[in-house]
C-alpha cells in the first residue's frame, strides 16, 4: 500500500506529451520541441573541462553537506560582482540543484498542515514539496493584471493564521515575468508583517531580456530566502546543481538535513561550477543569454500572428505563455486537447497549462523557445497549416 502523501503527489502532464513526443519520432517523424524546460544548450565547454579534470584528479568522494568551501564562496562573490551585495559564504547552501534546495526549504519551515502561498499559475512542483512534507500549498489565481506574480496585496489578502511562507519565482516559470525591487520590497515588508517567510525562486536569474537586470531579494530583504542553481542560466541542468541562501541562523537545520537527505550535492559537479564564473565562461552565457532574446522576439510576434494572446510581455526565462482559446473549436476546447493535436498532427511539442495550476489553465499553453529561430518559425507555420 502506498502512503497517502505519494499517492498525492501529481505527475506532469508534459511527461505524457514528451513520451509520444518521442513515440512519434522512433517512428520517424520530425518532432520540434517546445516543452520542454531546459536550455538546449550544452554546458559550456570550460565548465565540461573542470569536471573532468576533477573526476581525472580523483574529486570523487563527498564534500561537506553545506557545499565545497571554494563554491560557496565563489557563490558569495557573484552576488558582489552581479549585484553588489555582500553575502557571507556561511549562508550559502550548495544542493542538488534547486529541487534540493526546495526540499530543505519546505522541509524546515512548513510545519505539518501549514500552507506556502503560491502563485498559480507556476511551477508545479512546488506545491508537491509542500505536501510532501505534509504541508499545504495556498495556490492564489494571479493574471496580467499583476503581471502574473504574487504581489503585497496578495499577502495582506489572503495569509492566515496557518500561512507560513510566500515563494515567489522572478523570472518566472511559466509566464517570464519579472519583479522589480520596489515590488519585491512591498513584498517583503508585507511577509515581515504577517512574521512570514519570503523564499524567491532567483533560478532563471541571468536570462533576461530588454537591456532588464533582474533584482535579488537579498538587495532588499537579507532575511528572505534566496533558491538557485545552475540548471538554466549555467546551462548545468544534467549537473544537478543549486544553492539556498539563507539567514545565517537557519543555516545548521539546513546542514542537518542535507546530511540526512542527501549527504551532499554531487562533487564533480561543484567542482565543474567553480568554472562557471569565469569570464570565458560568462562570455559563453552572455551569447546564449543574446539568442534566447532574439528566439523571444522571433516567437512572440509569430503566436500573436496566429491569433494567441500573451497579456504579460516574458522579460525573462525561456518560456512564453500564452491564451489560446481563439484557436479553440467545437471539437478542440482545452488546451491539452490542443497540444495533443498540435504533437499527433503538426509534429510541435509544447506544455499544456494544466501543469502549471488550475486558474484558467484549460484555457493556456506554454511554449518553451528552447530551439533556433528558425525551428520555432517552422513550428508556427506547422500549426497554420493545419488550420488549427
Ligand atoms: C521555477 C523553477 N524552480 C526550480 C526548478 C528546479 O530546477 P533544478 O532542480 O534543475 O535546479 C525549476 C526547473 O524547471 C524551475 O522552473
Amino acid at each position: 500500500m502506498l502512503a497517502q502523501r505519494a499517492k498525492d503527489i501529481t505527475p506532469f502532464h508534459v511527461m505524457d506529451i514528451l513520451a509520444q513526443a518521442k513515440k512519434l519520432e522512433s517512428q520517424g517523424r520530425d518532432i520540434i520541441h517546445l516543452e520542454v524546460g531546459e536550455p538546449d544548450f550544452e554546458t559550456p565547454q570550460p565548465i565540461i573541462n573542470a569536471g573532468i579534470a576533477a573526476l581525472k584528479s580523483g574529486k570523487t568522494h563527498y564534500t561537506p553537506a553545506l557545499g565545497l568551501p571554494e563554491l560557496r564562496e565563489a557563490i558569495a562573490n557573484w552576488y558582489q560582482t552581479r549585484y553588489s551585495v555582500s553575502i557571507s559564504p556561511e549562508r550559502i547552501v550548495v544542493t542538488p540543484g534547486a529541487s534540493g534546495a526546495l526540499m530543505l526549504l519546505m522541509g524546515a519551515l512548513l510545519e505539518r498542515d501549514n500552507k506556502v502561498m503560491l502563485a498559480d499559475p507556476g511551477y508545479p512542483c512546488n506545491r508537491n514539496f509542500a505536501r510532501f512534507v505534509e504541508g499545504k500549498a495556498q495556490s492564489i489565481a494571479v493574471d496580467a493584471s499583476s503581471n502574473y506574480q504574487l504581489t503585497a496585496d496578495h499577502i495582506n489578502e489572503h495569509w492566515h493564521d496557518d500561512t507560513a511562507l510566500a515563494l515567489v519565482a522572478s523570472p518566472s516559470n511559466p509566464t517570464g515575468t519579472v519583479l522589480s525591487q520596489q515590488q519585491l520590497t512591498d513584498l517583503a515588508t508585507a511577509v515581515k508583517a504577517k512574521n512570514g517567510y519570503l523564499v524567491v525562486d532567483e533560478i532563471y536569474h541571468g536570462l533576461t531580456y530588454d537591456g532588464l537586470e533582474a533584482s535579488t531579494v537579498l538587495s532588499v530583504d537579507q532575511n528572505a530566502f534566496v533558491i538557485n542553481s545552475f540548471s538554466k542560466f549555467f546551462g548545468m541542468t544534467g549537473w544537478r546543481l543549486g544553492w539556498l541562501v539563507a539567514p545565517k541562523e537557519y543555516v545548521p537545520v539546513m546542514d542537518r538535513l542535507a546530511q540526512n537527505l542527501f549527504l551532499a550535492a554531487p562533487t564533480m559537479s561543484q567542482y565543474a561550477a567553480l568554472s562557471a564564473f569565469n569570464d570565458d565562461t560568462l562570455a559563453i552565457l552572455e551569447q546564449r543569454r543574446q539568442k534566447f532574446e532574439q528566439r523571444r522576439n522571433t516567437l512572440l510576434p509569430a503566436l500573436q500572428d496566429l491569433g494567441l494572446e500573451i497579456k504579460a510581455t516574458p522579460q525573462g526565462a525561456f518560456y512564453i505563455y500564452a491564451k489560446a482559446t481563439q484557436l479553440f473549436s467545437d471539437k478542440i476546447s482545452d488546451s491539452m486537447t490542443l497540444t495533443k493535436h498540435w504533437l499527433q498532427q503538426a509534429g510541435v511539442a509544447v506544455t499544456p497549462g494544466n501543469d502549471f495550476g488550475q486558474h484558467q489553465a484549460e484555457q493556456y499553453i506554454r511554449f518553451a523557445y528552447t530551439a533556433e529561430p528558425s525551428r520555432l518559425l517552422e513550428a508556427i507555420e506547422r500549426i497554420k497549416t493545419l488550420g488549427y
